[in-house]
């Protein structure tokens, strides 16, 4: 087992507490000999039978994919993973193609895929001996530390940009007793300044930049193959802020395609907000090297990100997978968004950014109609609940602009009569 770093090549024991390569700074691989892995699927199938943690687990269940914790007594699990694969046709047909699927992460114990690698990285952090943990966040990144660190006894410190975070994140980093730090400076300041200070500090940094992180939310492509009994979508879409979760999937799906698990590929297809699309912009130009946007805008602040530091990773995983990545107005999300909610299921505004990615690359002809398409949805839908109001009441604005709330489903005020009641249900059963 070893680091492997993506710039230089150099490799370094895995025991070492880096998280960039000390040579270059580049971003590490967690590497590993697997070995034989034919009887793997079902020992992970077997393992659902079981009551222990570890093996209820939606990450470590499928351990033997991330083998650097040996001591299954650090992992402090809250049942992370474990979310379901939904069947959407309204959605399907607001896209123009015959079928999506939803994997759902906003199942998750905080609300968002942030568990699937807080777990892991948690667990990595007790390795070293680490107390004192850190990030930097949108928001779910904190709100799932905030939660996995107090699980496992230690102590979490947050770095969130004042006012730009959605209220059920910021509740939820206060709620699971984190010190809160709101600093006046956007995501990618804040994390360059907390990057260049942790170490020094003390401070385990449990952002995506650290490779455990990854090695957890890979396993999302591990239990979402299991759930398709193995058979490879066409496509896997998802959103893209600091492209961690995009290069934790290529590598998941990569590892098992070389370890016979998968036959092939599934395509990668990451959507990116209007606003704050440095990964779009790069590929469309075919340019070297991404050039970050130093005033990211949306309205989806889980993506609000210029300078993604994992773009290396993404830019890798969508070679390998011949993938592509799209962008999403404020008005595509809103619309997507409570699409997704009208069939049952909703999602925070990030997320939604798949469906409207969908729906571009479908009328672009890349997405055909009767490709298999999963998308994941990131968060959960009370994530933010300001914005679905503001929707619903046709006040959401993005840059000053008023958005159509073109699904708005307004609250009614009523009396407390029958005959007001009656005739509100009356129209209620009119429009069917
Ligand atoms: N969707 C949601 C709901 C997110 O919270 C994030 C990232 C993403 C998508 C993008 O994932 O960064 O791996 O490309 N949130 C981070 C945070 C940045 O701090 O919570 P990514």
């Amino acid at each position: 087992m070893h680091f492997t770093c993506l710039g230089c090549n150099a490799t370094f024991p895995l025991t070492e507490n880096i998280h960039t390569c000390p040579r270059c700074g580049g971003l590490l691989d967690a590497c590993y000999d697997f070995g034989e892995a034919s009887s793997w699927k079902s020992v992970w199938l077997e393992r659902r039978k079981s009551q222990a943690a570890a093996d209820r687990s939606g990450v470590f269940r499928f351990r033997e994919i991330l083998p650097f914790l040996s001591d299954l007594s650090l992992i402090a699990s809250l049942g992370e993973g474990n979310t379901p694969v939904l069947d959407a046709p309204a959605a399907a047909r607001y896209a123009g193609i015959d079928r999506v699927r939803f994997k759902h992460q906003g199942f998750n114990p905080t609300g968002s895929f942030k568990d699937n690698g807080m777990v892991s990285a948690v667990a990595r952090a007790r390795q070293l001996g680490m107390r004192l943990v850190a990030c930097v966040s949108t928001g779910n990144t904190s709100a799932s530390m905030a939660a996995y660190a107090a699980a496992a006894g230690l102590r979490p410190v947050v770095f969130v940009p004042r006012g730009e975070i959605a209220m059920g994140k910021l509740a939820q980093a206060l709620e699971y007793g984190a010190t809160t730090l709101q600093v006046e400076g956007n995501f990618d300041v804040i994390l360059k300044l907390v990057f260049s200070l942790a170490p020094s500090l003390g401070m385990y940094l449990l952002n995506s930049v650290n490779p455990f992180r990854l090695e957890g939310q890979k396993t999302i492509m591990v239990e979402l193959m299991e759930q398709l009994a193995w058979r490879v979508p066409d496509w896997i879409v998802l959103p893209g802020g600091n492209l961690g979760n995009v290069s934790a999937f290529g590598k998941g799906l990569r590892e098992m395609r070389d370890l016979g698990l998968i036959a092939r590929l599934p395509r990668l297809a990451v959507i990116q907000a209007e606003g704050a699309a440095p990964l779009y912009h790069m590929l469309r130009d075919a340019a070297t090297a991404l050039t970050p946007v130093d005033h990211p805008q949306t309205l989806a602040t889980a993506i609000k990100i210029g300078a993604p530091v994992s773009w290396p990773k993404a830019v890798r995983e969508l070679r390998a997978s011949n993938g592509v990545c799209e962008v999403a107005t404020e008005q595509e999300i809103a619309d997507a968004k409570a699409t997704i909610g009208r069939c049952g299921i909703g999602c925070e505004p990030a997320s939604a950014a798949t469906l409207a990615g969908i729906r571009k690359l479908a009328a672009a002809g890349t997405i055909r109609a009767d490709d298999d398409v999963v998308a994941v949805l990131t968060g959960h839908v009370l994530k933010d609940p300001e914005y679905i109001l503001k929707y619903h009441s046709g006040s959401l604005e993005a840059n000053g602009v008023r958005l159509t709330s073109k699904y708005a489903n307004q609250p009614k005020p009523l009396p407390a009569d029958p005959e007001a009641l009656r005739k509100a249900l009356e129209a209620t059963a009119a429009t069917g």
